[in-house]
C-alpha cells in the first residue's frame, strides 16, 4: 500500500506518451533482448514453474481483467485450465480497443509488446492451448507491425513454434485483424467473427472459458491484463499488491483525454484519485474547473466535480455508480453542455449497435430521437415527458439487451440528468 512520500515517489515515475525511459511496471531491463525477456515463459516450459503456481500467484496478486469488467484473472485462468483437460483449447488477446477515449492498449502494444505476448503465451501454456491469436483493431496498423516483428523474432529464436523453448510443446501465435466495428471487441462477437460469421454477440453463459472459439474452451483477456501477468510473475504477487494506493493493487494504464492540457497515456498506481490523474495530465484546459468526468470510457456514467477525490479502482467507482471500465478518463470542463455530450455518446452506441436484439436496436434509436429533439428545441434540459421516456428506455435496454453495449448505452445520459447542466446545445 502506497501512502505519503512513497506514493509521491511512485507518481514521480508516472509516465506519459512519448517518454524515452521504460514504463515503471516493466520487469525486464531497458533495452534487453529476447534472451533476457520471456523469463517466466521459459521457466514454465522448463518445468521450473507449474501451471498451478502461476494461477495461484495471479489469484494472490488480486489481478482483475483490465478490459473493463474486472473479472478475477487467476480465477479465469484456473477455470479454462480445468475445462476439458487434454482437449483442444485456444487463447486470444483482445486488442480490439475501440471505446471512445480509450487508447491505452495501443500504447502498451507499441512499448511493451514483449509483455503482452509473454502473457498470452503463458496463458496458452497454463490452460493447455497450442494456438493463440491477437485479435487486433484494423486501424492499429503500426501496432500490427510491431507485433509481427516480435512474433517473427520469437519464431526465429525458437521461443515459439513446434518445439517452444525446446520443451517439446507446440506454442504458436498469429494476428487476426478485425474487419472493423466496435461490437467485435465484445468477446463473443469477436469469436463469431473469427469463425467467419457475422460479428454479433452470443448469449452468455456459456462463457468463452467453457465454450469459446469453435466451441472449445478459450482463454480471452485484454492487452493490459496479459501484459500484467509477466510483471506479476517476475516481481511477485506481494510486490504487485503493494503498488496500489490505499486498498487498491497494482499499476494501471489510463488514457486521459477531453479538456485537459496534456492528453495521453499515464501509468499510475491503481487507486490514484481522479483529481490527481487530471493534475498529471496538466489540469483542465486554460485552468478551467472540471464540469464532469467519465472515469471509464464512453460506457461509464459521468461523475460530477464533487467526486474528484474518488479512487480510480473497480470497487470505489462501482460504489459511486460508475466504473473503471476501459481505463479512459474523459474530462469535460465546466460549462460544457453535458446533455449534448452524453447524447453524442448515445449516438455512437446507436450507430454501433449490431442490431441483433430489439431493445438495443430500437431503444437506442428512439432515445436518440428524444434527446435530439430536446437539443434542437434549445431546451435547457429534458421536460418531464422526455425524461420519463429516457428513464423507461434505459431500464428496458439495461435489463433486456443481450450484451454490454445495449445494457450501458443510456447510462451516461441518465447520469448527467442527475448533475447540474448548462443549456442544451449542439452535439
Ligand atoms: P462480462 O462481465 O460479461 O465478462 C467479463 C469477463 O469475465 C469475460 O471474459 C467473461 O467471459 C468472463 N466471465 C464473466 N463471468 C464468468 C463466469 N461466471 N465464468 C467464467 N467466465 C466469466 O463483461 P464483458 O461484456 O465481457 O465486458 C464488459 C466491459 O467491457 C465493460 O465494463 C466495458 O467497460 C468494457 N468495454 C471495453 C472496451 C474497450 O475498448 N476496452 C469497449 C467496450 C466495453
Ligand atoms: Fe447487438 Fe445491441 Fe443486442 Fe449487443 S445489445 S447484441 S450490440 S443489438
Amino acid at each position: 500500500t502506497l501512502v505519503g512520500a512513497a506514493l509521491e515517489d511512485r507518481l514521480a515515475e508516472t509516465s506519459v506518451t512519448g517518454r524515452a525511459e521504460p514504463w515503471p511496471n516493466d520487469p525486464y531491463p531497458a533495452g534487453s533482448d529476447l534472451s533476457a525477456r520471456y523469463a517466466s515463459l521459459r521457466a514454465l516450459l522448463a518445468g521450473e514453474l507449474s501451471a498451478q503456481s502461476v494461477v495461484a500467484t495471479l489469484e494472490a496478486s488480486g489481478l482483475r481483467g483490465m478490459g473493463g469488467a474486472g473479472f478475477p484473472t487467476g480465477r479465469k485462468w484456473g477455470l479454462v485450465a480445468g475445462a476439458e483437460p487434454g482437449g483442444v483449447k485456444y487463447a486470444i488477446c483482445n486488442a480490439d480497443e475501440s471505446e471512445p477515449g480509450t487508447f491505452k492498449d495501443r500504447q502498451i502494444l507499441t512499448d511493451q509488446p514483449h509483455l503482452v505476448i509473454e502473457g498470452l503465451l503463458l496463458g496458452m501454456a497454463v490452460v493447455g492451448a497450442e494456438q493463440g491469436w491477437i485479435f487486433i483493431r484494423h486501424e492499429y496498423g503500426p501496432e500490427e507491425r510491431v507485433l509481427h516483428a516480435e512474433i517473427d523474432a520469437l519464431r526465429a529464436a525458437g521461443v515459439i513454434g513446434e518445439n517452444a523453448c525446446g520443451s517439446g510443446r507446440r506454442l504458436d501465435l498469429d494476428l487476426f485483424v478485425s474487419p472493423g466495428g466496435y461490437i467485435l471487441g465484445e468477446e463473443t462477437a469477436l469469436l463469431e467473427c473469427m469463425e467467419g460469421h457475422r460479428g454479433e454477440p452470443r448469449n452468455k453463459p456459456p462463457f468463452p472459458g467453457n465454450y469459446g472459439l469453435h466451441g472449445r474452451p478459450t482463454l480471452i483477456n485484454s492487452v493490459e491484463t496479459f501484459a500484467d501477468v509477466p510483471v506479476i510473475l517476475q516481481r511477485g504477487a506481494e510486490w504487485w499488491a503493494e503498488q496500489g494506493e490505499g486498498d487498491s493493487v497494482g499499476w494501471k494504464f489510463f488514457a486521459v483525454s477531453g479538456h485537459v492540457e496534456s492528453p495521453g497515456v499515464y501509468c499510475v498506481p491503481m487507486g490514484t484519485t481522479v483529481r490527481r490523474l487530471i493534475d498529471l495530465a496538466g489540469g483542465v484546459l486554460g485552468g478551467a474547473r472540471v464540469g464532469a468526468v467519465q472515469p471509464g470510457g464512453a460506457s461509464s456514467n459521468f461523475i460530477g466535480p464533487d467526486k474528484l477525490d474518488l479512487a480510480l479502482d473497480f470497487g470505489t467507482l462501482a460504489q459511486a455508480g460508475t466504473m473503471l471500465g476501459s481505463g479512459a478518463l474523459v474530462v469535460l470542463a465546466e460549462g460544457t453542455d453535458l446533455l449534448a455530450a452524453s447524447t453524442n455518446v448515445l449516438r455512437f452506441f446507436r450507430n454501433e449497435s449490431c442490431g441483433k436484439c430489439v431493445p438495443c436496436r430500437v431503444g437506442s434509436t428512439k432515445a436518440h430521437e428524444v434527446l435530439r429533439g430536446a437539443l434542437d428545441s434549445g431546451a435547457a434540459t429534458l421536460d418531464d415527458a422526455q425524461r420519463g421516456r429516457i428513464l423507461q428506455l434505459e431500464e428496458t435496454m439495461r435489463k433486456t439487451s443481450i450484451c454490454g453495449l445495449g445494457q450501458v448505452a443510456l447510462g451516461p445520459v441518465v447520469s448527467v440528468l442527475g448533475l447540474d447542466q448548462g443549456p442544451a446545445g449542439q452535439e
